[in-house]
């Protein structure tokens, strides 16, 4: 079978390496020269993945029968509308549905309109008094929004980023000022205290299959300080849970998961894709931070090193129907993925520098690796402003997985940065400690 996979990041590459163990014949669209990509595709085109008429004209050339998409901003101008238009299957969501990660107000309004659990206390404003009157109404411990899509980077959090109400007003009236997130709208909202983690499911509009849950590190150093990025490194554990994470929390974000696409369904807009859901684990159980339309970045590195079943296959049904939970089969082995970024990643990436990565010895090492936003020039690769390589250990444990991933790191240099702490046992055991303390706070 013939498909198009649509980005050129860390997520990309684990979706393209999943789609050829299926048997399938890789066409890519993409934006930077991944050289992981396209060592697997059968063609590449170099072009913006939001050049709709560029890549929909390339998928018609190509003669392909289907199409993956890994990022979101050419699912919010609509790409999957545009390919399903030109007869393209299409295992990604359409614009409309694709707002459940394009427009946080549209989520937290959709969840509160209909009570869902999960559901956490809003206000989405559109001027400072409306920002003013939600800081009278919430309290000053609120976590201050961008509507739009910001690339996990827009997010204040009071007590971190925000200090005071004063911050808090500064942040709303530079988000206004400057349409951060493309408009002038803003949600401000509950601080929820816990414990993070992912849910990431198959959908094919009205049935879902649950992958291994996982938790993503967003900060960009160790000890969860800095600014927020699009994630440093995520890790999974062998029966799909997580160390702080009990079956019927996991359960409970399922089901939440399954009333948002009901929700959906309900209203005429089918949500076929990947449905990803960053969940906030409460002393009340969990609650949504944010739902994504489409796999997380690094998650889907995770995931897609031990999925064992027929990833194409699974996107077939995603596109045309019949997913169920027996689909979704993953190897019972823990993962630990930690993203090399270009120095200053978060605030200031030194892109352009060029970085050397030793794929034989990684492999030696064991690692699973993934490049990411690197550009491949002459036969030498150079950073960009975006995280550069995705290097994933697998293993019975997650400490062993830690291990692995780590020692293949040694085989990366140049101006980079690594987020050395995560999947390491001592912050494992500080999560555990942190969710009981909160459970029994
Ligand atoms: P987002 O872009 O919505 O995923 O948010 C980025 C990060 O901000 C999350 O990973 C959380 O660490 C934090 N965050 C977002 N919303 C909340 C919230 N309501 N309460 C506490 N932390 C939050
Ligand atoms: N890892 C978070 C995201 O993909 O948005």
């Amino acid at each position: 079978m013939k498909i198009l996979a649509v980005g050129g990041g860390g997520r990309e590459h684990a979706i393209v390496e999943a789609l050829a163990r299926s048997g399938a014949d890789i066409y890519v669209c993409m934006k930077n020269n991944n050289p992981g990509i396209a060592k697997r595709a059968k063609d590449c085109l170099l072009a913006e993945e939001t050049d709709l008429p560029k890549v929909v004209e390339y998928a018609m050339a190509k003669g392909v029968s289907l199409a993956v998409i890994g990022p979101e901003a050419p699912l919010e101008i609509g790409i999957a509308d545009k390919l399903e238009a030109a007869g393209i299957p299409t295992a990604s969501p359409t614009a409309a549905a694709a707002r459940i990660e394009t427009s946080k107000s549209f989520t937290r309004r959709l969840m509160e309109e209909r009570r869902m659990n999960g559901r956490i206390r809003f206000v989405v404003a559109d001027d400072m008094v409306a920002a003013g009157r939600a800081i009278d109404e919430l309290g000053e411990s609120v976590v201050v929004k961008p509507t739009g899509l910001t690339g996990g980077k827009g997010v204040k959090v009071f007590g971190e980023h925000l200090m005071s109400r004063k911050d808090i007003l500064a942040y709303a009236g530079e988000i206004f000022d400057k349409r951060i997130g493309g408009s002038a709208q803003l949600v401000i909202e509950e601080k929820l205290v816990g414990e993070e983690f992912t849910l990431q499911a198959f959908c094919d509009g009205s049935r879902l299959a649950p992958m291994p849950a996982v938790q993503d590190h967003k900060r960009a150093f160790e000890g969860d300080t800095g600014p927020n990025t699009g994630g440093m490194g995520s890790y999974s554990q062998a029966d799909g849970l997580l160390p702080f994470l009990s079956r019927s929390d996991y359960d409970d974000a399922v089901d939440i998961m399954r009333n948002v696409v009901g929700a959906l369904r309900e209203m005429g807009t089918e949500y076929k894709g990947t449905l990803y859901g960053q969940f906030m684990l409460t002393k009340e159980g969990p609650k949504v931070i944010e739902f994504n339309a489409r796999f997380g970045d690094p998650e889907a590195m995770n995931v897609l090193s031990i999925i064992d079943s027929d990833f194409a296959g699974i996107c077939e049904k995603m596109a045309g129907g019949g997913v169920s939970p027996k689909d979704a089969g993953f190897a019972p082995r823990s993962t630990v993925c930690k993203y090399v970024v270009p120095e200053g990643y978060g605030t200031k990436s030194m892109a352009g520098e060029e970085i050397r990565i030793d794929e034989t010895a990684i492999a030696g090492e064991g690692a699973v690796l993934y490049y990411a936003n690197v550009n491949e020039k002459d036969g030498r690769l150079y950073t960009t402003t975006s995280r550069s390589a995705g290097i994933v250990g697998v293993a019975d444990q997650i400490e062993d997985a830690e291990a692995i991933a780590e020692n293949a790191i040694r085989h990366v240099s140049g101006r980079i940065a690594v987020r050395h702490d995560i999947g390491k046992k001592d912050v494992l055991d500080a999560r555990v400690r942190h969710m009981r303390e909160v459970r029994e706070g």
